[in-house]
């Protein structure tokens, strides 16, 4: 794993808001635009806003970069280049920052992905989701899995870390089904995965589907099921899981998403991007404007597009710390949560959820919730931070 604490990690999210066609499962912010999105303007847009939250946060070193979406995929190599060279003219980057574009597999995308390495990207994280057309179809992807596969073969050929991510516990997904799948996946996988189980979003077209009986996805006992193959198939090859939906070899961890995970300090550029920020030692909470011309329109109006600037109490960042630190494998230091929150967590509730086996204390003091206690996270986290 990599090591927490040599230089304070400092990573920049960039948020690019738009799709092709929305899947029917998601709640990111993400649009569809029928007309010519004017990428120049937004480029000038988004340069500005990297120039006003580093004159708030200057001095920093980054670590990570992470161009998120949406599809960052869509965005032209050289508007890449743009948002890296504001972000290089106004921080200092490190010499090894990790520079990650996410990225849709289709083969048009996979066209720019020279592009943007020679624009400064150094790991692409692919949208998969599935290795079979019909699940692909009824997951509303625009790619089949052979275009998926040879995406993946030709991010393999231009970035020396890739990753990609799949959906499981889809409809009518047996244990045996995924076992396979997983299988294959993991044959064209290098260093990294991402795993997640399908989540019925309120507001999205599955929420409905799901509520009037269209749309069923597999019981507690079968989800439970695909979960324990995961990490049992995963690591018996060399990729166990270091975050509840993160697996990877050791040392190719993704270092921008240890940076949420471990509490760092974070900017986040463009439309509902959220930040967190140390300034003038206390911890800002801060989300931009998600509807992109409004957020466009604000920027171009103000230099920033923020519509919510909150400085957390001790209370709120230890939660948040807590819930943020216990998703990874490598859990938590209970001193600092105590530092954070002016207490210790109550002795009686780690010692009632040792005994049920739902955390553990490593020999190094770190408290981690276990691999039967990772399906109950969110209870977890309740219990302890109650
Ligand atoms: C922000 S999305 C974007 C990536 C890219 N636009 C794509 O779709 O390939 C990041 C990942 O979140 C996962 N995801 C999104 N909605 C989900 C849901 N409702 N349940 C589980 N995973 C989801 C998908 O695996 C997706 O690749
Ligand atoms: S899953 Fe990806 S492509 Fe689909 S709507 Fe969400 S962000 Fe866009």
């Amino acid at each position: 794993m990599i090591a927490a604490d040599t230089k304070p990690a400092f990573g920049v999210y960039v948020h690019w808001p738009f799709c092709l066609s929305k899947c029917p499962y998601c709640d990111f912010n993400s649009h569809v635009r029928h007309a010519p999105i004017d990428e120049e303007r937004f480029v000038q847009a988004f340069v500005r806003e990297i120039e006003t939250t580093a004159a708030r946060a200057p001095g920093r070193d980054v670590s990570s970069i992470f161009l998120g979406g949406g599809t960052p995929s869509l965005m032209q190599p050289q508007t890449v280049g743009a948002i890296l060279d504001a972000i290089g003219k106004h921080w200092d980057v490190a010499d090894d920052v990790e520079v990650t574009l996410e990225a849709n597999p289709t083969s048009v995308e996979a066209t720019r992905f020279r592009g943007y390495r020679a624009a400064g990207v150094n790991r692409v994280s692919l949208g998969v989701q599935a290795l079979d057309d019909s699940s692909l179809k009824a997951l509303g992807r625009l790619h089949t899995a052979r275009e998926a596969l040879e995406a993946v073969a030709i991010a393999r050929s231009v970035f020396d870390r890739y990753s990609f991510d799949l959906i499981y516990a889809r409809p009518d997904q047996t244990p045996d089904m995924w076992a396979e799948e997983l299988q294959r996946a993991i044959a064209e996988a290098a260093e990294h995965l991402s795993l997640y189980q399908l989540t019925i979003e309120e507001g999205t077209p599955f929420f409905g589907m799901h509520a009037t009986g269209k749309l069923r996805t597999p019981d507690e006992a079968v989800a439970r099921a695909l979960y324990d193959i995961t990490q049992e198939i995963c690591a018996h090859h060399g990729l166990p899981a270091y975050e509840i939906s993160n697996h990877a070899r050791c040392g190719a961890e993704c270092r921008h998403n240890l940076v949420y995970w471990r509490g760092q300090e974070y900017a986040g550029i463009g439309p509902g991007a959220h930040g967190r920020l140390d300034i003038d030692g206390h911890r800002h909470a801060i989300a931009t404007e998600k509807r992109p011309e409004a957020w466009l329109m604000r920027v171009e109006a103000i230099g920033n597009g923020i519509v919510a600037d909150d400085i957390l109490n001790s209370e709120e960042r230890a939660d948040e710390f807590l819930l943020m630190g216990l998703r990874l494998r490598e859990g938590i230091d209970p001193e600092r949560y105590t530092a954070l929150s002016g207490r210790p967590l109550d002795p009686r509730r780690i010692a009632i959820l040792r005994e049920e086996g739902a955390i553990a204390i490593s020999p190094d003091g770190r408290l981690r919730v276990t691999q039967d206690g990772f399906p109950l996270l969110d209870a977890v986290v309740a219990d302890l931070a109650a």
